[in-house]
């Protein structure tokens, strides 16, 4: 029997990687400034470089990134409390929402796995204090202009999640306006943990914002309210560690290489498959970066269990949606037609910098033979 294809391989098989690695973790342990260290600087700089935004303060984790960022809006906007989010996705996004005392209130979502922008609309209301969307799967939905007029229209933030979307952009909407991950509406969330194209080995994340009070709050906020040797406000320990930010440095010199490995494998697959279910079509005018290569599919089920007995991993991601799961049942949606469908025919499949053609190859064989021998 063949050796298991799997999902992600998080072990570094790779020996020139790991001299790369340890000799990162090296430079901390000569310097030994474990906690807000030069790599963090280093990293701080470079992520604000890339997206182009002012400030970037990293953090402990995506999570913590979207806390602070939240606490942050409700500061500036104190009479406001519902924030609308796509009822698709990580829970992650809606709990930072409860952490930080406010409403999640549930969007659909489009077949580009993007909030919804008629049903956003409708939520809309007095209270509303900010949209929030999510980079899922790694891609920025070609809707993001219309997004980005409605926030203007009705002077409510954007509060972008792209913790699974470094890397990624989109200039595809009929305006053609360019749009890159981490440097939408005014703050924006990035989780570098080891799932994702930007990661470290272990927990991290980063904030992305021009806002200058913003900034000084959420570097205040990770350091327990400290600035300038005082304490200021209160706050929490949520920074990230220099020996993390040391090993993201060697991750950010390579990852447009893992995301043109990721965008290989998902039109090959794009090629094989797309007349068996509907697979994530990248536009032209666009870089997904996926994080993951989700098809949809009414035989989801059965195609996961017919691959598992080939000893190929898949992923069914994120079943229940968020505001079916047990904490959210109570929070107001939106409809959520697409949602639902989506959420009950979606599986990921493979698609990571370490997959081989051989397993390439035999991923699409076996779905085709799934399809081709349903009957
Ligand atoms: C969409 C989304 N938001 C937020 C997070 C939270 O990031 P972290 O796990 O670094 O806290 C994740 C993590 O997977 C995510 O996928």
């Amino acid at each position: 029997m063949k050796s298991k294809i799997r999902y992600k391989i998080l072990e570094i098989i790779d020996d020139n990687l790991r001299k790369e690695y340890l000799n990162a973790i090296n430079n901390v342990y000569k310097h030994g400034r474990f906690i807000l260290g030069p790599e963090i600087d280093e990293l701080e700089e470079n992520l604000s470089e890339i997206t182009k935004r002012k400030h970037c303060i990293t953090v402990s984790n995506g999570t913590m990134s979207l806390i602070i960022s939240l606490l942050a809006m409700k500061k500036k906007y104190p009479n406001k409390r519902e924030v609308i989010l796509p009822s698709y996705g990580w829970i992650a996004s809606a709990q930072a929402i409860i952490q930080a005392g406010l409403i999640p209130v549930f969007a659909d979502i489009t077949n580009q796995l993007f909030i919804d922008t008629k049903t956003t609309k409708e939520l809309i209301n007095d209270s509303t204090l900010g949209i929030m969307i999510v980079d899922f799967s790694g891609r920025i939905g070609s809707n993001i202009y219309e997004l980005v007029k409605l926030s203007e229209h009705y002077n409510i933030p954007i509060i972008e999640d792209c913790a699974q979307a470094f890397g990624a952009w989109n200039s595809s909407n009929n305006n053609k306006v360019f749009y890159s991950a981490g440097s939408i509406g005014e703050v924006s969330c990035l989780s570098i943990n080891p799932m994702k194209t930007l990661a470290s080995h272990g927990e991290g994340g980063a904030i992305l914002t021009d806002d200058d009070i913003v900034a000084s709050f959420a570097r205040r906020f990770r350091y327990q309210g400290m600035e300038g040797g005082e304490i200021k406000e209160f706050g929490i320990n949520a920074r990230m560690e220099t020996l993390q930010a040391s090993i993201t440095l060697v991750n950010l010199s390579k990852y447009e290489q893992i995301i043109d490995k990721k965008r290989s494998i998902a039109k090959f697959y794009d090629e094989k498959l797309s007349k068996y279910v509907e697979t994530p079509k990248e536009d032209k005018l666009e870089q997904h970066t996926f994080f993951s290569y989700q098809i949809l599919t009414k035989e989801r089920d059965n195609l996961k269990f017919f691959l598992e007995e080939r000893n190929i991993e898949s992923q069914i991601q994120h079943y229940p949606l968020m505001p079916h799961s047990k904490p959210f049942k109570n929070c107001k949606t939106s409809t959520l037609f697409n949602a639902i469908e989506i959420s009950s025919s979606s599986l990921c499949l493979p698609c990571h910098e370490n997959l081989s053609q051989d397993e390439i190859i035999t991923i699409t064989n076996e779905v085709e033979n799934f399809f081709k021998n349903k009957d």
